[in-house]
């Protein structure tokens, strides 16, 4: 048994959030936040609007691209670092709301790594014959867990969501568009502190004490991860490829993490693959964490960058430390 991506869904909360507009609230300039990071706008979801929202719309999205109706799908596995609630998790919810009926549901917790460690998950579910159609979604709202007076988190992270649809397959001929051909994931919690929300859990519960007003937001030692980044996609794409037969010049595009557009030029240099083959949306979403890959991908099929049968490679880096690797073919879809 394979899997197979048969469809692709995606959403982004409306109110779009300029430079400019954060220059007037923060220490900083629309120059400095392009200059370093690429990005231009992002979205962030209006207070009132959870995770579990933009997951919804997304994953209604991929089923109908999949040509699927609910009853079809019996597994959701929500890639999350913003759930709805700290218990319980988010995709049961989500799987409610879609009409998926009693279907396995359970969110994951890779932070950036995210999305790709449920497409992996998934991946397994099917070769283990324990589902057929598996909806995969990354979405959050980081808007919900910045500090307003960080500088150096705030300008960086958008809101939304991204969803596919995975089958199984009998045959799993790599020219098969759509064809998942083979996943790698790693961690480091050594270096579990690069990446944090210092309070709010089990070590450092908000009941027991009061945390500074710091702590309870998401922190980031930008520069340390910067270099983390580039190293571990790196090494896990070419673990990936080796896995999968390709060498790097057999890629048709890269789909690495949005981050910064600097880290995405830097990972396409590593891996010797010309940057024009890198696909990029930071520019427009920012860094949207577990839904930044199925986000890539919705916004370069919607341009029509994407044949059926192109070989693409995923990347992805996070929290934890995480990271990630997918290697599959383009199936031959419409995005919603
Ligand atoms: N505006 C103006 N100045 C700023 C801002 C800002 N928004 N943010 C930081 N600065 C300042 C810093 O304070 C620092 O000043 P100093 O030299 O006086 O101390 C200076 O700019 C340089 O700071 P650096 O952090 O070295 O800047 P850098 O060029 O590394 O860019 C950035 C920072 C964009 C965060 C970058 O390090 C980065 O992209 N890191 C990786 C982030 C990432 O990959 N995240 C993915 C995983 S995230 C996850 O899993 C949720």
């Amino acid at each position: 048994m394979h899997s197979a991506v048969i469809g692709l869904g995606s959403f982004l909360p409306p109110r779009r959030v300029t430079n400019e507009e954060l220059s007037a609230l923060l220490d900083t300039s629309p120059e400095w936040i392009e200059s370093r990071t690429g990005i231009r706008t992002r979205h962030w979801a209006t207070p009132g609007t959870a995770t579990g929202d933009l997951a919804a719309e997304a994953g209604a999205r991929a089923v109908k691209s999949g040509g699927l109706s609910p009853d079809d799908i019996d597994l959701l596995i929500l890639a999350t670092t913003t759930p709805d609630h700290p218990c319980p998790a988010t995709a049961p919810d989500v799987a409610s709301r879609l009409g998926l009926g009693p279907v396995a549901a359970y969110d994951i917790s890779a932070v950036c790594s995210g999305f790709l460690y449920a497409l992996a998950t998934a991946h397994a579910h099917i070769v283990a014959g324990q589902a057929t159609n598996v909806l995969v979604v990354g979405a959050e709202t980081y808007s919900t867990i910045l500090n307003p007076q960080d500088r150096t988190t705030r300008v960086i992270f958008g809101d939304g969501a991204g969803a596919l649809v995975l089958t199984a397959r009998q045959d799993a001929r790599a020219s098969r568009p759509g064809t998942l051909l083979a996943t790698d994931l790693g961690s480091d919690g050594g270096q579990k502190d690069l990446i944090r929300i210092p309070a709010g859990g089990s070590r450092r519960p908000t009941t027991a004490e009061d945390p500074p007003e710091a702590d309870r937001y998401f922190q980031m030692e930008g520069r340390a991860v910067f270099r983390q980044a580039v190293l571990r996609m790196s090494e896990s794409a070419r673990r990936v490829l080796a896995r999968t037969g390709w060498i790097t010049a057999d890629v048709d595009h890269l789909v690495g993490h949005q981050a910064n557009v600097r880290i995405l030029t830097a990972l396409a240099d590593h891996l010797d693959i010309p940057a024009k083959r890198a696909v990029i949306n930071v520019d427009r979403v920012g860094n949207t964490s577990a839904a930044s890959i199925p986000l890539a991908l919705a916004h370069a099929a919607e341009q029509g960058r994407f044949a059926p049968g192109d070989r693409v490679l995923l990347a992805a880096f996070g929290g934890g430390l995480t990271w990630a690797s997918v290697a599959l073919t383009w199936p031959d879809i419409t995005p919603l």
